[in-house]
Formats: structure tokens, sequence, C-alpha cells
């Protein structure tokens, strides 16, 4: 069988870092509030002029060295998103123009914090039925500009950055015998809408809209969903969570990722944590996580990966990648 194999990662975050004592001088809140019901210490935030597309150019440069590979190889780009740089179009024609990779396939997924799981089994399908020789899969987010600041409850929770992956075709024989995308489970409860939405929209609003979110509804609905979909896509994958090295989980928040991961009998030393540093970065979140515990050493080659995230929609969803 052919599979789609990553070849690289790589992961970028803006220069500028907001703790949680520069959130207190805006909104009534604190480090010590932040931190316990969080863990987030820390997120970083795209200047005014940085775009997501220059979030994730430059995430996809470093994916693309470590593949060993140029633009010019790149013949589908992904790019999970829901900041868009503008309306249309995609942020990725826009990372196509700026990379300077050849007239190719090009467009944006939009599945929110899940964007990245979604984008990865999306471009698998490409790779996988030979469509595409060297696909570049990116989560890139500036979500910061879709705050409230107003509004403690949402605003000190997410962050900017990008990651991304190289996905190449595996021959299924050999050594790639089971490297690349195993499995995957995605879902989407359209009727969960009001818990996790931004109030505007071209065809709405006409505005971009600020996020808005029912917290502790998000919450109840985080642990068991997504644990459903972990279970769902380590069966498609035929492969046991015991056997998972490392679980890279979508980075909302420490109480929630710990919790899928108690729920699933994931040791604590096998989960790859970004959220006190990164915050919510939303589509970023996963493939930057997995971008650090590639460049200090955790995460080798033949690694068992199972990644999941949950977003607005709600949409959520898992999926287990040997790498
Ligand atoms: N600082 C201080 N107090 C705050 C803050 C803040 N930043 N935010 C809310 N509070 C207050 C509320 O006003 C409320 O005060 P009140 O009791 O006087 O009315 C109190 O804290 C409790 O509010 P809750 O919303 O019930 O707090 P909760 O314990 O649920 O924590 C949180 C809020 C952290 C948002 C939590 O619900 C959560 O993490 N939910 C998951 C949401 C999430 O991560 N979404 C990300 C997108 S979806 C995803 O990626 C999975």
């Amino acid at each position: 069988i052919l599979r789609s194999v990553v070849t690289g990662v790589g992961g970028y975050l803006p220069e500028t870092v907001v703790t949680n004592d520069d959130l207190s001088k805006v909104v009534d809140t604190s480090d010590d509030w932040i931190r316990e019901r969080t863990g987030i210490r820390r997120r970083h935030r795209a200047n005014d002029d940085q775009a997501v597309s220059d979030l994730a150019v430059e995430a996809a440069k470093k994916a693309l060295a470590e593949a060993g590979k140029t633009p010019a190889d790149v013949d589908l780009i992904v790019v999970a998103t829901t900041t868009a740089d503008l309306t249309f179009p995609a942020a990725a024609a826009i990372v196509q123009r700026k990379l300077g990779c050849p007239v190719g396939i090009a467009f944006d997924v939009q599945a929110v914090c899940s964007g990245f799981v979604y984008a990865m089994t999306v471009a698998d399908g490409f790779v996988a039925r030979g469509h595409s020789k060297c696909a570049l899969v990116i989560g890139a987010e500036t979500m910061t500009r879709l705050m409230d600041w107003t509004d403690r409850g949402t605003c000190v929770l997410f962050g900017d950055g990008a990651g991304a992956v190289v996905l190449e075709p595996g021959e299924g024989q050999g050594t790639t015998a089971d490297r690349g995308m195993l499995g995957f489970a995605l879902r989407c409860d359209g009727t969960k809408q009001d818990l996790l939405y931004v109030d505007g929209g071209p065809s709405t609003t006409g505005t971009v809209g600020k996020l808005r979110m029912q917290g502790n509804q998000v919450f109840k609905h985080a642990v068991i969903n997504i644990s459903e979909a972990v279970i769902a896509a380590a069966q498609v994958a035929g492969v046991e969570i015991k056997d998972v090295d490392w679980f890279i989980p979508h980075q909302a928040n420490q109480r929630i990722l710990a919790g899928v991961a108690h729920r699933l009998g994931i040791d604590e030393s096998k989960v790859i944590t970004t959220v006190a540093d990164h915050a919510n970065t939303s589509a970023a979140s996963i493939p930057l996580a997995l971008a650090e515990g590639v460049a200090d050493g955790r995460i080798k080659k033949g690694d068992l990966l199972l990644m999941e995230a949950m977003g607005g929609g709600l949409t959520w969803g898992a999926c287990v990648v040997r790498l």
C-alpha cells in the first residue's frame, strides 16, 4: 500500500511573548488563576505586520529543510487555519506564492482547533492515492486577532504560531512498511455551535468577529468525546493505545489533555505538552508540539504517534501516525 509518510517537521512562534502578568494589566485576572485553571504561563503574539501566511511560511521552510526538500518540490499545500490572511484567496495560495512553489494544489481546511488533524487526513488522501509526491500540511493561526480583550474568560487562553509537516509517499515495503498515516477518526456535531464560535463572518455581519465560548461546557464535552475518537482511530490503525510512544494532543488546556491521557491510560511521561508556553494556538498546536518533541530528541523516526484535537463546530478527531 502507498502511505503518506512524515519526512519533515517544523514550528514557528512569533517573537513577542505575552505573560499572564501582562494580561492582568488588560483584564481582571491573575497569573495564579490562569496557571491553575489552564496550565498556561505565556503565549506568543504575532506582530501587526505578520499575517498567518508569514507564520506558515517560516514553519514550512523548517519542515522542508528537515525533509531535504525545496519549495520547487511541493505539489500540494493544505493549510489548516481559522484566521486566514483574507476571506479569500486561501492562506495556502498565499503560502504557495511566498514560498515560490510551482503551480500545484493549494487550499485551506477550516476545522478550527481540529484543523491539523483534519488537514492531515485530507493530504493523506492525495499522497496515498498518488496525486502528490511532496505535500506541505501546515497548521497556522493568529488567534489573538479574534480575541475580545474585555472577556477574561477567553482572551487569556490563546496564542499565535504555526507548525508544518512534509508528507511524502512511502512504499509500504521494507523500512517504510508500517510508517505513515495508519488511521484516523473525525467527528463534527454542528448542534454544539453555540459553545464555541466567532460572532462574525463574510456572509452574515461582514466583519471578522470575536471568539465566544462557554468554556465549562466545552470542557465537559472535550474529554469524553476526544477519548472516543482516539479509541476509534487506534482501532482503524490496528494499534493498541498502550503501544503509542508519544501522545501529541491539541494544547487547549492542561486539564483537558491530562484528562484525556488519564482516561486512555497513557502515562504522563508520554505526553508532549507545550500549553504552558504556547497557550492554545488552535490548528497550530499539534504540529508545534510535534516539532518541539522532534527538535529536543524525544520523538524519533519509527515512533508511534497519537494526535487528537477538539475545536469549534464542535469538531474533534484523532489520527495515528508512525513517524
Ligand atoms: N481570570 C480570573 N477569573 C476568571 C477568568 C480569568 N481569566 N476567566 C473566568 N474567570 C471567572 C469567571 O468569571 C467565573 O467567575 P464567577 O464565578 O464570579 O462568575 C469563574 O472564574 C469561573 O468561571 P468558569 O468559566 O466556570 O471557570 P472554569 O473553571 O470552567 O474555567 C476555563 C474556565 C479555563 C475557560 C475552562 O472552562 C476551560 O478550560 N474550558 C475549556 C475551553 C477551552 O480550552 N477551549 C479552547 C477551545 S476548544 C479546545 O481547544 C478544546
